[in-house]
């Protein structure tokens, strides 16, 4: 969801910088396995499981094809008597490789829940390894041209911004449909992988689903929960993603009030208010929005502009503990017009370069694609003509400043979209019913997850829990938290649920002064919870620019 049709390729990329994800794994040939419609494993990744698993494109239409799933599992080592079967894991997007995350967070998330489990994640159909594959482009050449008229706009950046953002998401609907030779695009909806989850979790011999998602992946899981209201044996939701803005400006807030109180040594765009940081940063904006800063890194070039400022600022809001005290640092430097610093952040690969030969194959890199295939396929229709679009726009810039990445843009990526599914899964996504009560978890100020969104879903699933973390960001990821992995780790072990109204401290704090009383919970850890909090650092790293990296194309 919320996926701004011309936002930040890049700014997942320099995320990626320190995390694990492309690095750590090695290439595994994927299209030598046969596609099979049982789980046949085979050793990958060194210490993991791999199969392609064979689904029906259409499950009420078997003449429509297949497509086979990449899945992959790190098995548990416990006995038959003590084994608890598998544990889905889905870390968002949509479009993210659950293969690639699994490889570099699997031995972590075993940490978390229990070593009892085998840790399952796969690419949903369309996506990366799984065959056929949604792309739009056929080159990688052509893919980054497309991209690089993707940087970071705000639609608030200037009076063409709107029309433009319109006229290019109107153009790849059309390019998407005529170029969607496997049809794979009609199949993408997420009902269809909620159904593959029901199949991966029968061939396992088990009859009920036990899940994990974060972010979109908690669409996922509440879709399966309204869909197969008696196959829930756990589903545990991370954010709920939502189109209302409302607690956007709350994290920025956190920005100034954490800054102000982190002080000078630690926060650079120090001012002794968070009153005088917000018109600090203010000026600063007006001023790159008058004169655009030139930026050459050895490694990248580029343009601090006032869109470049508000999608790093806004990237920000999803990962505070990790990314608010280089932003602050990147804004004094901006002011003594030195960009270098906030570029860095978002953009840290070199420019693209090619043969200009055909894309190599097999292709998996299509995140970009699947995220508004499956956003924009799983949606109402959105017909709205450009001037529907500009008021819808007007109209939800009330509820936050930074609107011009989220509501307006969502709606926008998807008007011009063309591959709707007769009979897709359109809500309410609810039961009054399921096998097992549903643990939905919140932050305390979610830039694109607000708590409300989260008591929603509550409400439509009777019996349900939620706990709160306090933290500002997105997802319990934005910081690692002892409590909630107990609560967790409980859910799925034990089925015991937190008490109403529960609220987990995290073991972490912006701008990275350590509160006195996170100290002091840091200095009482066990052993073991160290290792949790290790596994939880692990998650979060890899998981993180998944999140975020919903803003491109
Ligand atoms: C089933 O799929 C086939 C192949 O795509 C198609 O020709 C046929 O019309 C479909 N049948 C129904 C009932 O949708
Ligand atoms: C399984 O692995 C975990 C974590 O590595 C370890 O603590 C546990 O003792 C192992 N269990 C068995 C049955 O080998
Ligand atoms: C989240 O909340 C909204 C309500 O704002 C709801 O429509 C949507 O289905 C929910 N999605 C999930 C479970 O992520
Ligand atoms: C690229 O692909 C197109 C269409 O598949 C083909 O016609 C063309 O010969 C290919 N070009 C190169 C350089 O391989
Ligand atoms: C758009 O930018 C102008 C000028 O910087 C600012 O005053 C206004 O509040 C912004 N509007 C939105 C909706 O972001
Ligand atoms: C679940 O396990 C935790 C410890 O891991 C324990 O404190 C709690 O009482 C257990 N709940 C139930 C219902 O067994
Ligand atoms: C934290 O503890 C130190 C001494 O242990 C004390 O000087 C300081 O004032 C405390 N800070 C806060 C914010 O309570």
């Amino acid at each position: 969801m919320i996926s701004p049709t011309r936002l930040f390729k890049f700014l997942f990329a320099g995320l990626l910088l320190s995390p694990v994800v492309a690095q750590s794994t090695s290439p595994f040939l994927w299209d030598q396995l046969t596609p099979s419609q049982d789980l046949d494993w085979v050793e990958c990744y060194s210490t993991f499981e791999c199969t392609r698993l064979q689904v029906p494109l259409d499950y009420s239409n078997s003449s429509a094809g297949t497509a086979a799933l990449a899945v992959i599992r790190l098995p548990s080592n416990a006995s038959q008597a003590e084994y608890l079967g598998p544990l889905l894991f889905n870390p968002g997007g949509p479009g993210a490789s659950g293969v690639d995350t699994l490889v570099t967070t699997g031995p972590s998330l075993q940490v978390v829940f229990g070593s009892q489990y085998d840790i399952v994640s796969f690419d949903p159909r369309g996506v990366s390894y799984s065959t056929p594959v949604a792309s739009f482009f056929e080159t990688d050449a052509e893919r980054a041209l497309w991209n690089a008229g993707s940087l970071p706009t705000s639609l608030n950046a200037s009076s063409e911004a709107i029309p433009t953002t319109w006229a290019r998401a109107h153009l790849l609907g059309q390019l998407a449909a005529q170029r969607d030779t496997s049809g794979i695009l009609t199949y993408m909806t997420t009902d269809n992988v909620a159904r593959d989850m029901l199949q991966m979790t029968e061939k396992f011999g088990y009859e009920k689903l036990q899940y994990y998602g974060i972010s979109y992946g908690s669409i996922l899981g509440a879709t399966f929960a309204a869909l197969f209201p008696d196959k829930v044996g756990r589903i545990l939701i991370d954010a709920n993603l939502t189109i209302e803005a409302t607690e956007t400006d709350k994290v920025l807030q956190s920005f100034f009030d954490g800054c102000a109180a982190a002080g000078p040594d630690l926060c650079a765009f120090y001012e002794p208010t968070a009153a005088a940081i917000a018109a600090r940063l203010a000026a600063l904006t007006a001023s790159i929005r008058a004169q655009p800063v030139p930026v050459i890194t050895p490694t990248a070039y580029g343009i601090v502009d006032y869109s470049f400022l508000r999608s790093v600022l806004f990237t920000s809001f999803y990962v505070p503990y990790t990314l608010f005290a280089p932003v602050a640092e990147g804004l004094a430097a901006l002011e003594g017009g030195d960009g270098s610093i906030l570029f860095s952040i978002s953009q840290t690969t070199p420019p693209f370069q090619c043969d200009c030969s055909n894309a190599t194959e097999p292709f998996h890199l299509n995140n970009a694609e699947a995220v508004v295939a499956i956003q924009c396929g799983d949606a109402v229709e959105v017909t709205d003509s450009l001037d529907q679009l500009r008021e819808f726009y007007a109209n939800a810039a009330r509820t936050s400043e930074f609107v011009e990445f989220l509501v307006g843009a969502n709606r926008f990526s998807c008007d011009g979209w063309q591959v709707y599914r007769e009979g897709r899964f359109l809500g309410p996504v609810a039961a009054a019913h399921t096998s097992f009560p549903l643990l939905l978890l919140t932050t305390s100020a979610d830039p694109v997850a607000p708590k409300e969104a989260a008591l929603k879903t509550l409400a439509g699933f009777p019996g349900s829990a939620i706990l709160t973390q306090d933290s500002p960001g997105h997802a319990s990821i934005t910081a690692p938290s002892i409590c909630t992995s107990t609560y967790f780790r409980q859910y799925f072990q034990n089925g015991s649920l937190p008490a109403p109204g529960t609220v987990c401290p995290v073991e972490a704090s912006l701008f990275g002064a350590p509160a006195n009383s996170t100290a002091s919970r840091r200095a009482a850890l066990s052993a073991e919870e160290e290792e949790v909090l290790a596994a939880l650092k692990i998650i979060g790293d890899s998981v993180r620019p998944l999140v975020t990296r919903q803003f491109q194309l």
